[in-house]
């Protein structure tokens, strides 16, 4: 008897866990090209209402870092999170107004919010960010990239000009079936040897989510504007797109480099949010099969109905519910799990973080010294700009990565640890030529105070109460505990 009620209850288990009975019967067709969500919502009435719920802050308080999204209205400034990033990003518009994400609703009006500096590239901003990127570059051709971002903007009809992510961007309308639209990111699965259309369903339920979360490059031509917009994918292969990988394509063509970096002169490449190329490098979830669906989108019931809980967030502002499907463990030790690698992260990547600003000191010095007319060896001065680079992109990419390690915690170790080595190796070289010219590495500041106030059009300030500490307090022990100090 008791056998037999553990064989029923493994059954229902299974068949709960076979995903959700559809919701109800079909009531329209769904046209073939309908970008308006309510007309999908006809018919799916339950996803549309949590579709819509991303507009709504969550519950304050419950993750430790990522607090975009809470409740309250408080804007999240990772320039104050992170204030070497004021030196490190120091002439691009990052450095201006850098914002942690929040819900899906605010893609396009944060786009349209932002100090207008973040829209300098032009149309291709609307790339990740509108439902109208594929028909607007099919109309205008390659127009679409570099033409100033308000004029393609206005194409869009007024009702949708700040709609984000929507219905027929991860659906197809006659199967509902998950599909990836984007051509960027169309383009960029062939690359890694996916043929967008052979993606299986759990695939798909992270390919999804790759068209936006992921690194992208843009050209630019002779005077900045944007050409294209790809993946820097070459290379690599499903499962396994490496920073090493990503660093080769950013290298290979001077057109890559997107902004002139003004502490040490460089032109550099930048990286955004790799969350899809983090998390599939080997991470143990991945490999264990777990899809960013399964965290970020666990199934939820609505009255009689199961679904996929369409009002995306982190699993730690849904009481790691999503976790809890396969881990028995309860919800604090979980979460304590979660903080454990964020923090170990944050401590790595602010040892990284100051080094690396310090060395592009040291560099802006060096500069200083050439212009005065002081003989460096050449080839000493191209070996410093090529490990600034190879240090300074782990560390943007480990930075603009949004689970702060969690998602995978072994790789973004490794990967810190190698950005401090080339900064390390950047760093000797460095304060060898200052001494040897007379100059006390010791007494350069990174006057920080003067990158992180007055930024921008909204003359953006230092907010010290978002600054993240060290939580293991090494870092003080290299610089001075207090920014106006550093
Ligand atoms: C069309 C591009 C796009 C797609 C597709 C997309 N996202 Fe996002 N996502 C964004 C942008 C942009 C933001 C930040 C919005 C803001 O801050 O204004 C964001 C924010 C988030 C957040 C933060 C939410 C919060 O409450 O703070 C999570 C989590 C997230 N996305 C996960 C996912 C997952 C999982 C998928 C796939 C199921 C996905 N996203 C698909 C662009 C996208
Ligand atoms: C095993 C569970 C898991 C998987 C799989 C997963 N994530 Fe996450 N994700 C998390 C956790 C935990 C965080 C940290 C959230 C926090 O600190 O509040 C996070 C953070 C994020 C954030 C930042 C959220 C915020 O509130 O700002 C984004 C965006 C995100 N993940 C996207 C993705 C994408 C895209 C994928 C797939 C490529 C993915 N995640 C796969 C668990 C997961
Ligand atoms: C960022 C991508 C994304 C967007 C945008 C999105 N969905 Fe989904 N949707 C998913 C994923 C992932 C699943 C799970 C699919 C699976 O496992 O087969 C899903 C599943 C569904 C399902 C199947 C039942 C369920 O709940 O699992 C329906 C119906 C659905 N979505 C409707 C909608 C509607 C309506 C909209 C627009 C209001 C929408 N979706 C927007 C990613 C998305
Ligand atoms: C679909 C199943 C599934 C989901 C959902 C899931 N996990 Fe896991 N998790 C696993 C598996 C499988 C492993 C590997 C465990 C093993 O091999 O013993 C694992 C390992 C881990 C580990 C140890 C490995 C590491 O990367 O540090 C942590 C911590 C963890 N999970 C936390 C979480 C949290 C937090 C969530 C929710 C945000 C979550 N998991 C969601 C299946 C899942």
């Amino acid at each position: 008897m008791k056998k037999l009620f553990l064989i029923l209850a493994i059954f229902f288990l299974i068949s709960g866990c076979q995903g959700p009975k559809p919701e109800s019967p079909r009531k329209s067709e769904i046209p073939e090209n309908e970008i308006e969500p309510a007309v999908w919502g006809r018919n799916y009435p339950v996803e549309y209402d949590l579709w819509k719920k991303t507009a709504e802050g969550k519950p304050a308080g419950l993750s430790k870092y990522k607090k975009g999204s809470d409740l309250g209205g408080i804007i999240y400034d990772k320039i104050s999170e992170f204030p070497f990033l004021s030196v490190i990003y120091s002439g691009m518009a990052f450095s201006i107004e850098y914002n942690e994400p929040r819900g899906h609703y605010y893609m396009m009006t944060d786009t349209l919010e932002i100090d207008p500096s973040r829209r300098g590239p032009g149309g291709v901003c609307l790339t990740c960010k509108s439902p109208y990127a594929n028909p607007l570059r099919e109309q205008m051709g390659n127009d679409y990239f570099g033409k100033p971002f308000d004029e393609v903007h206005s194409k869009i009809p007024d009702k949708h000009k700040e709609l984000g992510v929507s219905c027929i961007e991860c659906h197809n309308p006659k199967t509902m079936q998950n599909r990836i639209t984007k051509f960027i990111a169309i383009e960029g699965f062939k690359k890694i040897g996916k043929n967008p259309e052979e993606l299986g369903h759990q695939e798909l339920r992270s390919a999804v989510c790759a068209q936006c979360h992921v690194t992208y490059t843009i050209p630019r031509d002779e005077n900045n504007k944007a050409e294209y917009a790809f993946f820097p994918w070459d290379g690599s292969k499903y499962g396994d797109i490496s920073i090493e990988n990503i660093i080769k394509v950013l290298k290979s063509n001077p057109k890559h480099k997107e902004w002139t970096h003004k502490v040490t002169g460089y032109r550099l490449a930048f990286i955004r949010h790799p969350e899809y190329e983090l998390y599939t490098r080997n991470s143990v979830h991945f490999n264990a099969n777990v899809s960013c669906a399964d965290c970020h989108m666990p199934y939820k019931r609505v009255g009689a109905y199961k679904v996929s809980d369409h009002n995306v967030t982190s699993p730690l502002k849904t009481g790691m519910k999503s976790c809890i499907v396969c881990h028995s463990e309860g919800e604090e030790y979980l979460r304590n799990q979660v903080f454990t690698i964020q923090d170990r992260t944050i401590s790595t990547m602010l040892k990284a973080g100051y080094k690396i600003a310090y060395v592009a000191k040291y560099i802006e010095r060096i500069n200083e010294l050439v212009k005065d007319g002081k003989e460096v060896d050449k080839t000493l001065l191209s070996r410093i700009q090529d490990l600034y680079e190879e240090s300074v992109y782990r560390l943007i990419f480990i930075i603009a990565e949004n689970s702060l390690g969690f998602h995978n915690p072994t790789e973004t170790m490794r990967i810190l640890s190698d950005s401090i080595s080339f900064a390390s190796e950047c760093e000797k070289i460095t304060v060898k030529i200052l001494s040897e010219n007379g100059v006390d590495y010791n007494s350069i500041k990174l006057s920080l105070m003067n990158h992180l106030n007055n930024r921008g059009k909204k003359r953006l300030n230092f907010k010290p109460e978002q600054e993240f500490r060290d939580p293991y307090n090494i870092l003080y022990n290299f610089i001075p505990e207090k920014v106006e100090e550093r």
